[in-house]
């Protein structure tokens, strides 16, 4: 059974079951700023699991792309990934753990649906803690399912009671959220006829996770019901398929393997006859780490992120960075990303149209990072070696020489320290941290003084510079193409700064291009005004947003012209603005710079 025929059955299959199917949300969270990326697929739900009634009703499922990088160091094992996609059902208080976990079953061992041996099928339950009781309740569900196919079992046996560590679910990374008791289904990969259930022995592969997610963790760490009893559930994907094709791992699954064949034969290609191949197993690793991260970076690039040395672009930095480094391992030594990132887009985007859609910005963003990062790696490895030829340990002072002045990341001397066998010192962190905060120091007081103004206030000049940023912002999509997003803007009482994605240098024809099209509005005397609606609706009527931002479900939009007829701008924003852009006065670009990998950044006065 292919991957995409699993993701099929469970949809078709909860569907029969009166779900209503929902597409997937992007990787960033959309209204979240408190989490980098989606990590489950209750993620996007979180508001309608803690009570607000979601629009398409009690019962929800889908597939969720997600990602998750606490597991980095494990990933090119068997089973780890930093992207995957989950597929998951919902019950948003309906129904509870007799209809879930009596699904789950049918779902996993019907012939109609993934027709697994139920023999090769272990469960463990919640074993009770001063919160919240024993569930004794799934552990007869679990028993009379067994039954039902002839199978006798009981607790101890094939079912395990175990604690929080385990058994317990609740959204990480966040001070407060929805959380619950967990029963879990893992499926026997060994060999062994009658093996010992032991949730510490790796041949047991969970698969799938039932939250009964009834309690909200409050910020001081207590629990307190929800008024709800909804279910939650979460199943890989990757891994299903690996079980139901019968294999010993997820990079040889139907998807992940031609990725991997597509890297293993480019190695083949580009390698040089003087390449000496280090151990075969390595090999075979380098080749996973790179399918997974080379994936992962893919769908962040496709939903807009950026690397950069911040937030969810230092994440795809890192990853980005960590595939290269081990491509190098391999023997390919360029255009890692312009040859497989394609692969990559055509295996996916059928069912996440949005890669093909942005394929061009994804690769230019992709194979930007790639040469950037080849030259520093070239330097930093070789100063590495200079460096540290005659030492015992690598300490933090000269990790951070290596990244001060060559760029060379922290993470990369961890990794050639390892690579090498050469010992960390012990007081690593902090000896770097120290140099870090010495040079903040430095660049604080040398910068002090230098700046005068505010922040962004009311006062009225502000108050121009931000309807002239909203002329800008259009302006520069009419000019420069759609792909333009807002990615940050500040306003002082003597300029103001704007960074949007596009890919390269503006040209000065480009530049006076928006300069005139602004003051083109801005002589048109132009009506400025807001109305409110709702989030969806405000998107649907085309609507800018910035990137990344929050927004409540009730939003202000901005009209510059007639919002029923020809306008020029909608923007979703608090305001204020000038009511009629001839107020705005004349309008000046007067830098147009790189911000960072990706990013451009406009600063503009006006006179
Ligand atoms: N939210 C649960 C998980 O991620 C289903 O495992």
């Amino acid at each position: 059974m292919t991957t995409s025929e699993i993701r099929q059955k469970f949809l078709e299959f909860f569907k029969e079951k009166d779900h209503a199917i929902i597409p997937s949300a992007p990787v960033v969270p959309e209204h979240d700023p408190t989490v980098l990326f989606t990590t489950a697929g209750m993620h996007p739900l979180v508001p309608y699991l803690l009570g607000t009634p979601h629009p398409q009703g009690k019962r929800l499922a889908d597939a969720q792309k997600c990602i998750r990088t606490t597991d980095i160091e494990e990933v090119g094992d068997d089973t780890h990934l930093t992207f995957f996609e989950m597929l998951g059902n919902w019950s948003l208080g309906d129904y509870f753990k007799k209809e879930s976990i009596a699904w789950s079953w049918e779902f996993l061992t019907s012939k109609q649906w993934l027709g697994i041996d139920p023999h090769k099928l272990y469960v463990t339950v919640y074993e009770g803690d001063g919160v919240v009781p024993k569930d004794e309740e799934s552990i007869e569900l679990w028993i009379e399912q067994y039954k039902s196919v002839g199978i006798e079992t009981k607790e101890g046996d094939r079912i395990l009671a175990l604690g929080r560590e385990h058994n317990w679910w609740e959204q990480g990374g966040v001070a407060t959220g929805p959380a619950g008791p967990d029963t879990e289904i893992f499926y026997y990969v060994g060999t062994d006829k009658d093996p010992k259930f032991s949730e510490d022995n790796d041949d047991f592969v969970e698969i799938w996770n039932n939250v009964f997610m009834a309690y909200q963790r409050q910020a001081d760490g207590s629990y307190t019901e929800l008024t709800n009893k909804n279910v939650d559930t979460g199943m890989g994907l990757e891994r299903t398929s690996f079980i139901l094709q019968g294999l010993s791992n997820v990079y040889d699954t139907d998807m992940l393997s031609q990725i991997k064949s597509a890297v293993h034969n480019y190695a083949e290609e580009v390698r040089e006859p003087t390449f000496v191949a280090t151990h075969p197993d390595s090999n075979e690793r380098a080749e996973r780490i790179i399918t997974d991260h080379t994936r992962a970076v893919t769908f962040m690039a496709a939903d807009g992120v950026v690397p950069s040395n911040k937030d969810q672009g230092y994440v795809m930095r890192r990853l980005a960075r960590r595939a290269i480094r081990e491509a190098l391992v391999i023997g390919i030594q360029h255009d890692l990303f312009a040859r497989i990132v394609p692969r990559v887009v055509a295996l996916y985007e059928d069912e996440y149209p949005e890669l093909g859609m942005n394929q061009v910005q994804i690769m230019e963003v992709l194979k930007r990072e790639e040469n950037a990062f080849r030259q520093t790696l070239a330097r930093g490895l070789k100063e590495f070696e200079k460096l540290l030829s005659n030492k015992k340990e690598l300490d933090g002072h000269t990790a951070f020489t290596l990244y001060d002045t060559y760029g060379f990341p922290k993470e990369l001397s961890l990794e050639e320290a390892k690579r090498i066998n050469l010992a960390v010192s012990e007081l690593f962190e902090a000896e770097f941290d120290q140099q870090l905060e010495a040079q903040r120091n430095r660049s604080r007081s040398a910068t002090a003084g230098q700046f005068k103004g505010g922040l962004a206030d009311d006062s009225e000049i502000a108050t121009r510079y931000h309807t002239a940023t909203h002329l800008m912002y259009k302006a520069l999509r009419n000019v420069l193409g759609d792909h333009v997003m807002q990615r940050g803007s500040n306003i002082t009482a003597e300029r103001m700064r704007f960074d949007f994605s596009h890919g390269e240098k503006m040209t000065p024809e480009q530049i006076k291009q928006v300069e005139d099209m602004v003051n083109e509005q801005i002589s048109k005397d132009l009506p400025v005004t807001f109305t409110e609606m709702n989030k969806d609706k405000a998107f649907e009527a085309g609507a800018l947003g910035a990137f990344g931002e929050k927004y409540p479900d009730t939003v202000k939009v901005y009209t510059v012209g007639d919002p029923e007829g020809d306008y020029y701008s909608k923007e979703i924003c608090g305001g204020p603005h000038v009511s009629k852009t001839s107020e705005i006065g004349k309008f000046k670009i007067i830098k147009e710079e790189s911000s960072s990998a990706g990013v451009r950044r406009i600063k503009a006065v006006i006179e």
